[in-house]
C-alpha cells in the first residue's frame, strides 16, 4: 500500500531516497543569486500554477501572449524543480547562462534550502488547504505510479497524511518552516508581481495585460493546451495529471465526517496558533 512508496525521514522532513540524492547535490552545488526567484510548495498545492503565473510576470515584455512559450511548453519545463530537474541523477547543471531573473521550482522545505537562505533571492511560498492537498495527492499516487499502487486505500493514505508522512512533510512543518515569509509572498497576481519587482503598470493594466496573464495561466486554458496533455514532467508522471480538477472543496467527496473532524484537529492543533487560515469551501 502506501509503504511501498520507501519514504525515508532525511533532515526532518518524508521524502524517497531518489529525492535525497538530488537534495544533497543540491545544497553541495547550488549558488543561489540575489536575483534568483524560488517558487516552494509542498506537492500538490498549487506548483503548476504558480510557475506559469511567475513565468509570465517576469517574462512578460519578452513574449506576446499569443505567441506565448507557455502556450507550447509545459510550466515544468519552463521552470525547472532544483531537485526533480536540475540536480537529479547526479547532474551538475550549467547554470550561468540562464535568463536573469531565473526561476526556480522547489518542493524542499525552508530549513534545507543550502544558499538560497544566505542569499537575498525572493522565495514564493503557495499553501493550498490540508483537504484539498490530500485528495490531489492521494488522485495523484495513485494515478502517476505506473506500478499497480492502486492498492493504497484513501483511509491508509489520510492515516499517513494526518501523522505528517507524506512527501516534503508533515505538511504542517513545510508551512510552518515557510511562514515568516508568507507576508511578502503573494496569492493576487498584482502582489506577485510586486514582490518579484516585476510590478504592472497602470497602462499595463489598462491594456488589460493582468487579465491576459491571468487567463494564460489559468486552470481551463492550460488544461486544453496540446504540450499539457502529453508526455512526462518528472520521473514517471504524466504531465496530464497534474490537470485533474483544480478545485476547492472537492474533498466533501472523499472525506467522511471523521476524516473532516480529524483532519481540522490536526490543522488547529499544529497550525491553529500561526494564524494561517485555508479557504476549505467553494
Ligand atoms: S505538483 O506535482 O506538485 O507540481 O502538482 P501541483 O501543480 O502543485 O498540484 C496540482 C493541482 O493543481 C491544480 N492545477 C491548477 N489549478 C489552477 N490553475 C492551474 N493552471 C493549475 N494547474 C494545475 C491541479 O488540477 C491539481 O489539483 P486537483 O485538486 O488534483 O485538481
Amino acid at each position: 500500500g502506501w509503504r511501498t512508496l520507501h519514504q525515508y525521514r532525511f533532515q526532518g522532513f518524508w521524502c524517497q531516497s531518489a529525492e535525497i540524492q538530488s537534495i544533497i547535490a543540491f545544497q553541495n552545488h547550488f549558488q543561489a543569486i540575489d536575483s534568483d526567484i524560488v517558487l516552494a510548495t509542498i506537492p500538490k498545492s498549487g506548483t503548476t500554477w504558480l510557475k506559469a503565473l511567475a513565468f509570465a510576470v517576469v517574462n512578460r515584455h519578452r513574449f506576446a501572449i499569443k505567441s506565448h512559450p507557455l502556450l507550447t511548453s509545459k510550466p515544468h519545463d519552463l521552470v525547472p524543480f532544483l531537485e526533480y530537474n536540475l540536480y537529479a541523477n547526479n547532474q551538475r547543471p550549467d547554470l550561468s547562462n540562464l535568463h536573469e531573473p531565473r526561476l526556480f521550482g522547489t518542493h524542499i522545505p525552508f530549513p534545507s534550502l543550502g544558499t538560497v537562505k544566505q542569499s537575498n533571492c525572493k522565495i514564493v511560498y503557495i499553501c493550498r488547504n490540508p483537504f484539498d492537498t490530500f485528495v490531489s495527492t492521494w488522485h495523484f499516487i495513485i494515478k502517476g505510479k505506473p506500478q499497480s499502487l492502486a492498492s493504497v486505500s484513501l483511509d491508509e493514505a489520510f492515516d499517513m497524511y494526518c501523522k505528517g508522512i507524506i512527501g516534503f512533510g508533515p505538511f504542517w512543518e513545510h508551512m510552518l518552516g515557510y511562514e515568516d515569509l508568507k507576508e511578502d509572498s503573494a496569492f493576487h497576481l498584482k502582489r506577485l508581481a510586486e514582490f518579484l519587482e516585476h510590478p504592472f503598470t497602470l497602462e499595463e493594466e489598462r491594456n488589460g495585460v493582468i487579465e491576459d496573464i491571468e487567463k494564460l495561466c489559468s486552470f481551463e486554458t492550460m488544461k486544453e493546451l496540446e504540450v499539457n496533455k502529453s508526455g512526462k514532467f518528472v520521473k514517471n508522471f504524466e504531465n496530464k495529471s497534474l490537470f485533474r480538477k483544480a478545485e476547492v472543496g472537492d474533498w466533501v467527496n472523499y472525506l467522511t465526517p471523521m476524516m473532516v473532524e480529524r483532519l481540522s484537529k490536526v490543522i488547529e492543533e499544529r497550525l491553529g496558533g500561526s494564524g494561517l487560515r485555508f479557504n476549505v469551501f467553494p
